[in-house]
């Protein structure tokens, strides 16, 4: 396949979302790990990027990072304008409720709450309507193929249903930006193909942004743009966006 290879800075596409010199570390008794180091990188509104690296590389830790969840030792990730670490809790709370939808490497469903109810739960805290969180989980769950485990609880799915279950829980705000890590590693081939269509299409139709972790060559050449994570920095390896 032929990739048309191009710097982001060039390309005609808003910056959603930007990571400036991040450095992230994990001290423990023993050591510190240094898994971002200065790590710089431009996720542009309406593309779906992949990034691929090593495991234990930091693959889910740069997910957190750039979803709010956990703090950078140094750097910036700059949201729309705004430094997301440096505005306050009350912001960073609405950034991560409303903003950002995040589908976890091990999922976090909830054990005691049926998939529909799962999925349901970012709308209800947002304090959206019953009726109105439940019929977007339902088309959502429609969506991801799980029309027929919709009344399962976690513990009555398998690692791929309750993937899905966590995309459609991730999507049920429609939030700016979808960070998936891993969302078909619990996928046979033909599932994940399927799960990638239903990412294009969302991204298509709704101009849905999305960054998604693979350590699968085969999603990864079905992305628009791919980037390696490799001794804490991210370096291009892929890019085919129309310019
Ligand atoms: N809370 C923590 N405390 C200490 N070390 C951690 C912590 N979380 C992650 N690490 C270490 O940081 C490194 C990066 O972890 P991370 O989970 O981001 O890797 P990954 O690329 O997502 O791996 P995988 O592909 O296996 O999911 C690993 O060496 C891991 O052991
Ligand atoms: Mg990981």
């Amino acid at each position: 396949m032929a990739y048309v290879m191009s710097d982001p800075d060039k390309i005609d596409r808003k910056c959603l979302i930007e990571m400036v010199a991040v450095d992230k570390s994990y001290a423990t008794k023993r050591e510190t790990i240094h898994v971002l180091k200065e790590a710089n990188l431009k996720v542009l509104s309406g593309e779906v990027l992949g990034i691929v690296g090593a495991s234990g590389v930091g693959k889910s830790t740069l997910l957190h990072v750039l979803g709010g969840l956990d703090q950078p030792a140094n750097g910036k990730v700059i949201f729309k304008g705004h430094d997301i670490y440096r505005q306050g809790n009350s912001f960073l709370e609405k950034f991560r409720n409303v903003h950002v939808g995040f589908v976890f490497q091990f999922f976090n469903l909830l054990p005691d709450f049926t998939a529909l109810e799962n999925a349901m739960f970012p709308a209800l805290i947002q304090n959206k309507q019953k009726s109105v969180a439940r019929e977007r989980a339902e088309y959502l769950l429609c969506e991801v193929g799980m029309q027929d485990r919709m009344s399962h609880k976690p513990g009555e799915l398998s690692g791929g249903e309750s993937q899905r279950v966590a995309l459609a829980r991730g999507l049920m705000n429609q939030p700016d930006l979808l960070l998936a890590d891993e969302p078909t590693g619990n996928l046979d081939t033909h599932a994940s193909d399927q799960l990638i269509e239903l990412i294009r299409k969302l991204n298509k139709e709704f101009n849905q942004t999305f960054v998604l972790v693979t350590h699968s060559q085969r999603v990864a050449g079905q992305l628009d743009r791919v980037l390696e994570l490799v001794c804490g920095k991210l370096n291009p390896i892929k890019q085919n966006l129309v310019i």
